[in-house]
């Protein structure tokens, strides 16, 4: 049965689900609401859909049968809206970062669990097909022994994302928040869970900072993550690294061109793991495992469980950033996400 839902958040995100991502998804989901405080956008997006706007979740909710929600709002709206949406009885897609506190990811998980229903968190990285091919070769023994995990983000924001809420210096903003979780996915995909991380940070104008994160991973593994804000994106930037004994995985991820894939590379050259794809088709990935999860009863791939553990390491680098880049051990994940359905 087709999902109905409301998309809330006609900004940039959310023009991208409402222009690439929902058309082709509608046998999965139909978008028959926009809810955003701004008119102009909220009226556009749902002339496109052919769906009705909305300035608020509760208006839509009264006006239309709703199954669930996708929210595509700036970071410190998401875990009250999901906790709205889930209390009403929808179910959830959320942007990432799920939460800004340990406390409101909990909280989401307790009403998903009194709820009865799923959320999602969109965390592109476990769905890139490059990702997915990189832990294959791991399994599979292709790499040997894993040694290390680095990871790269660099790019200009272009001005759909300059906005305030992002660069304007409030508790939810800046690189950290907006890049971290989504890196930290990838590399706990590849390494697994993550017990200590150190953060450095150098920043200068608004939109250009640097942020650096070394991670230690429960089995011992290391791993870095340098993120950066304006330098000029490359094509295809080969954002995972991971070295092993036999052989060395590269992870590319391409923003405007469908040049994403996994690349094995060891004495001999290097060869391609997967078919490449842009990293905006993992929005459809990320929808339909939503959808499958609601009419399967099984788990998201990006379920409360793994958004939040995302969650757990940003928090310990903006502690370590605090104390002048001492490691943060992280709190075991029994002890943080116990309630998660
Ligand atoms: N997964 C990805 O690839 C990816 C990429 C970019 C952005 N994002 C995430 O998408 C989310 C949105 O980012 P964006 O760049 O689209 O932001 P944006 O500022 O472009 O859009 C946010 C929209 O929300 C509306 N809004 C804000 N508060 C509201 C409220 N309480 N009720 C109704 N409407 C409200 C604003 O009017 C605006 O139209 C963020 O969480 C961001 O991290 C994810």
């Amino acid at each position: 049965m087709t999902l109905r839902i409301a998309l809330v958040g006609a900004g940039a995100m959310g023009t991208i689900m409402a222009r690439d991502v929902y058309p082709v998804v509608t046998e999965q989901v139909s978008v028959v609401a926009v809810v955003d405080r701004d008119h102009p956008r909220r009226a556009e997006l749902a002339g496109g859909l052919g769906a009705r706007a909305y300035g608020s979740l509760a208006q839509a909710r009264a006006a239309e049968d709703l199954g669930g929600v996708d929210i595509r709002l700036p970071h410190a709206a998401h875990a009250d809206l999901a906790v709205e949406a889930l209390d009403a009885g929808l179910h959830v897609l959320v942007e990432k970062p799920l939460a800004l506190t340990a406390e409101d990811c909990r909280r989401v998980a307790i009403a998903a669990a009194r709820a009865g229903r799923v959320v999602a968190v969109a965390e592109n990285y476990p769905h890139l097909r490059a990702v997915r091919a990189a832990r294959a070769a791991i399994d599979d023994g292709t790499v040997g022994e894993v040694l290390a995990l680095r990871s790269t983000r660099a790019y200009t924001l272009g001005d759909e994302w300059a906005r305030p809420w992002r660069l304007g210096g409030g508790a939810a903003s800046g690189l950290l928040w907006d890049q971290g979780t989504h890196h930290t996915s990838m590399l706990r995909v590849l390494g697994g869970e993550i017990v200590a991380v150190a953060a450095h940070r150098a920043g200068g104008a608004a939109g250009v900072e640097t942020v650096t994160l070394d991670v230690r991973f429960a089995s011992g593994l290391l791993g870095t993550s340098l993120y950066c804000w304006g330098t000029p994106a490359r094509p295809a930037e080969t954002e995972g690294l991971v070295l092993g004994t036999l052989a060395q995985l590269d992870i590319d991820v391409a923003y405007e061109r469908p040049d994403g894939v996994a690349r094995i590379v060891d004495g001999t050259g290097s060869r391609a793991l997967c078919a490449a794809e842009s990293y905006y088709e993992s929005h459809r990935s990320i929808v339909v495992d939503w959808a499958d999860a609601i009419a399967t009863g099984r788990q998201p791939l990006v379920c409360l469980a793994a958004a939040t553990a995302d969650v757990r390491v940003v928090l310990g680098a903006r502690e370590s950033l605090a104390r002048g880049g001492a490691e943060v051990p992280l709190a075991p994940p029994h002890l943080t996400h116990r309630s998660t359905a």
